[in-house]
């Protein structure tokens, strides 16, 4: 882990304009300032979509046209703590539909407390955790020929460009049958006000989780990062649908990584972009899944029609 993490900084801060691959936001400290970025007044995305699997699990089920006659495989690729899905569990269960719920997380830890937590609250619940990365884990999958929901969602799909997205849905289509469905947690398009704020909150706590970024290149890689020379910088371009992250120096600077043995210079104002956080329409969704074997069947809104749910049908 660490020569591929010390390889994408080194290739990332070499690279011009700089940037960091946004996927090493998510060490433990990370993750807790992404659990208090969840909770923040100005994000928005959390809020909406458990607004949709709180109130609208009816419709999401119609929408899925569960067979209540077959048994079915539940996939959630990056559970979590399962908030949102374990709304949908519930009604599932309560309706006796047949199935076994497969979450997939890289972190052994959260899959844990994710199985506790539901065989105390639904204990007809069957939970097979699996640890690993998203395809490693679907390639095991795909011996059973049981229908598949995979769900993906949280706007994840947002952090990765159009054509990543492209070939993730792409891969993800070679795993399943036809028939199975792809429910697709995306944040729609809307005014910069409402999203700006998102990624650039009045605590701060955006800050740190981009900031955190290079706090762990001094601590795992030997860097001399002075976080105090460095700001957030969040942008967001209406036309395009798209926010993004970057990491500002406020001088003139060098930085040394150890684990280099190298250093890095930074002019006054030169940015380091570290994340997307793409925002989807229909138009943007039918695009990317164009050379794919997905089509969209419906999607589902929360009560603001901020975020959606899409159900792409694999053919
Ligand atoms: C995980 N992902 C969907 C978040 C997003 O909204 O792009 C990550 C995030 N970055 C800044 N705030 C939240």
């Amino acid at each position: 882990m660490t020569e591929t993490f010390k390889n994408d900084v080194e290739k990332g801060l070499n690279a011009t304009p700089k940037t960091l691959p946004s996927k090493y936001f998510y060490d433990k400290k990370g993750d807790a300032l992404f659990v208090e970025i969840m909770n923040l007044p100005e994000y928005y995305l959390s809020r909406c979509e458990l607004d949709i699997f709180q109130n609208k699990t009816k419709d999401l089920i119609d929408k899925l046209q569960l067979d209540p006659n077959s048994y079915f495989e539940l996939i959630e690729l990056g559970a979590r703590d399962g908030s949102k899905t374990k709304e949908l569990l519930r009604m599932i269960d309560a309706k006796k539909f047949k199935f076994d719920y497969f979450p997939i997380d890289i972190s052994i830890n959260s899959l844990k407390l994710l199985k506790q937590d539901l065989n105390e609250e639904l204990p007809n619940v069957s939970v097979q955790t699996k640890q690993g990365d998203y395809f490693g884990v679907l390639a095991s999958l795909k011996e059973s020929k049981l229908p598949k929901i995979v769900l993906f969602l949280g706007s994840n799909i947002g952090n990765m460009s159009d054509e990543m997205a492209a070939q993730f849905i792409h891969n993800l289509s070679a795993i399943l049958q036809a028939g199975d469905k792809l429910v697709l947690g995306v944040d729609l398009i809307k005014p910069k006000e409402l999203v700006l704020p998102a990624y650039d909150d009045h605590e701060g706590i955006t800050a740190k989780f981009n900031l955190n970024l290079l706090r762990r290149i001094n601590d795992e890689l030997g860097g001399n990062f002075d976080l105090n020379l460095f700001e957030h910088q969040a942008e967001y371009n209406e036309e395009e649908g798209i926010a993004k992250s970057f990491i500002t120096s406020t001088v003139e600077q060098k930085v040394t990584i150890k684990a280099m043995g190298k250093s890095f210079e930074f002019a006054a104002a030169e940015k380091i972009h570290t994340e997307v956080s793409r925002k989807y329409n229909d138009a943007i969704l039918a695009k990317i899944i164009a050379n794919t074997d997905f089509r969209i069947c419906n999607k589902i809104m929360d009560s603001k029609e901020y975020f959606a749910d899409y159900i792409l049908e694999r053919s």
